[in-house]
């Protein structure tokens, strides 16, 4: 098969100065993007800021013979996103790709969540990829060409315990790129969606040490590096990615029970099986995060 290239194409990736971010520009350069690599550089759980850890993806990308600039601003807000996609058009004179994947997390139970635990995960999470992508829009149109790609999580697609917040963020992210990837479809500009699984900083605690080395983030990389190039132009999908592993993610509709109209709440209570069917046979169900971590080690052994 032939080379997967990028040449000629801008990429911007968010949260890029380590982990997933970082794994993903610097494949997407080693094939010949232009990149720049944003990132606050605050701990797991937003809070602070340095321009270190962009840098130094930006160095080790120039070291092996791309080209990268640096982007420190943050995604939570509007101003934010304009910077990052200005840096690109200053940089580089124009977009085609964007990876939103910067991400915090601030776990805590459902009951115990309080407005800024709710607040800084929705705005980094949702609203980041919301800001990047606006702002990148009407050059993506200008061009008639762009693909965007985004980070959700089985959190957000199943539930965990404790992420609330994450996951609202996250199955939002979904929704975002459904309409994206509809609005986009007149222009060219392509929206999908991953799930990832990988150790990073962000589950160093999450997966026992000696799934670490199955688990690096370099595995969901060439899923990303596919979604972003000329030779896809799927739209509008969701990923399961991790370890070598790729499965397609969808929400499914069963074929549904008619009741008639004015049906009574005791109508809905004797159609309830019909109701809860979800198509004959082969679709499977994944209960948890942990579940879909569970699959992708099926999967790898
Ligand atoms: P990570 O913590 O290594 O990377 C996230 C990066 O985003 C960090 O470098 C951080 O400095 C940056 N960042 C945080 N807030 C920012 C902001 N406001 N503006 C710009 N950059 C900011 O974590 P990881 O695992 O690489 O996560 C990448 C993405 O993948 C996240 O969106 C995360 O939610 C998602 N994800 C990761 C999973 C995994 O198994 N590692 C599982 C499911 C989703």
């Amino acid at each position: 098969m032939t080379e997967i290239h990028h040449e000629g194409r801008v990429a911007i990736v968010t949260g890029a100065g380590g982990g997933l971010g970082r794994s993903h520009a610097v494949l997407l350069a080693s094939r010949g993007a232009k990149i720049v690599v944003n990132d606050l550089g605050g701990s797991r759980d937003g809070t602070g800021a340095g321009s270190e850890m962009a840098d130094q993806v930006v160095q080790e990308i120039v070291d092996a013979g791309g080209e990268a600039v640096a982007n420190y601003d943050g995604v939570h807000t509007w101003e934010g996103g304009s910077s990052i996609v200005q840096t690109a058009l200053d940089a580089f004179g124009k977009v085609d790709i964007v990876v939103n994947n910067a991400g915090i997390l601030r776990d805590v139970s459902f009951a115990k969540m309080e407005e800024p635990q709710l607040d800084l995960v929705l705005k980094v999470h949702l609203y980041g990829a919301f800001h990047v992508t606006r702002a990148a829009w009407p050059h993506l149109r200008e061009n008639n060409h762009g693909r965007v790609i985004n980070t959700s999580s089985g959190s957000g697609l199943y539930g965990n315990f404790g992420q609330a917040n994450y996951s609202a963020a996250k199955l939002g992210v979904y929704g975002l790129t459904r309409t994206l990837a509809i609005e986009g479809a007149k222009y060219n500009i392509t929206a999908n969606v991953i799930a990832p699984a990988a150790l990073s900083r962000m589950t160093e605690d999450v997966f026992p040490p000696e799934l670490g080395d199955k688990l690096q983030p370099e595995e969901v990389s060439p899923l990303v590096a596919y979604l972003a190039s000329d030779e896809c132009t799927e739209t509008g999908r969701c990923f399961s990615v991790g370890g070598g592993y790729i499965a397609r993610v969808g929400i499914l509709e069963g074929e549904g029970v008619f009741l008639g109209q004015g049906h009574s709440i005791e109508d809905v209570a004797a159609n309830w099986d019909g109701a809860m069917q979800l198509g004959p046979g082969s679709v499977e169900f994944t209960n948890g995060v942990m579940e879909q971590t569970g699959k992708i080690l099926q999967a790898m052994s």
